[in-house]
């Protein structure tokens, strides 16, 4: 009977907690390295994406591209209640709609460059990989410190 409670728990919170990053065992230190650390990803990838935009090099791109929404999908996860810290405004905490709507604006322009390689569409490409960028400064005006 314990034996069954036990699986039967174990699945319940397999469930729980399979499209989130386990942060039962990270303290909120670690929490902040994590997400200082997907930033500094995002800004490596998008570096490099940026003269290859213009080059016709669609595979090399979509490499960077997908880790960069990887990365991007991930960041948002990294603010559960009580990690403050780092340079992530207080105001994140406050107002999590719209730290909500500003990630999936970036998320979403990082899959519009995703059709713009798809569609081997060089002018759409710079276009969106300009409306990406344009996401960090607008994020970090409001919500970095
Ligand atoms: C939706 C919000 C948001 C977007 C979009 C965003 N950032 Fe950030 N960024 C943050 C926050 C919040 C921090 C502070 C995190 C912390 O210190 O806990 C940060 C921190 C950083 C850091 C410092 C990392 C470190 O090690 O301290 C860099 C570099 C950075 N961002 C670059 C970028 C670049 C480049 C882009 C766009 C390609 C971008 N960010 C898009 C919110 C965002």
């Amino acid at each position: 009977m314990i034996f069954k409670i036990l699986l039967f728990s174990l699945f319940l919170s397999f469930f729980a907690h399979a499209h989130e990053i386990n942060m039962e065992d990270k303290n909120v230190e670690q929490i902040v390295k994590q997400r200082m650390s997907n930033m500094s990803k995002i800004k490596a990838y998008s570096q490099k994406m940026y003269p290859l935009t213009m080059s016709g090099e669609f595979e090399e791109i979509k490499q960077l591209n997908d880790e960069l929404l990887h990365i991007a999908k991930e960041f948002i996860l990294l603010f559960p209640d009580g990690s403050q810290g780092g340079k992530a405004s207080s105001l994140i905490w406050e107002d999590r709609e719209t730290f909500e709507l500003f990630n999936n604006n970036f998320i979403s322009s990082i899959e519009d460059i995703d059709e713009s390689i798809n569609d081997e569409d060089s002018v759409s490409l710079v276009e969106n990989f300009n409306i990406m960028a344009s996401n960090c400064g607008t994020c970090h005006k409001k919500f970095r410190n």
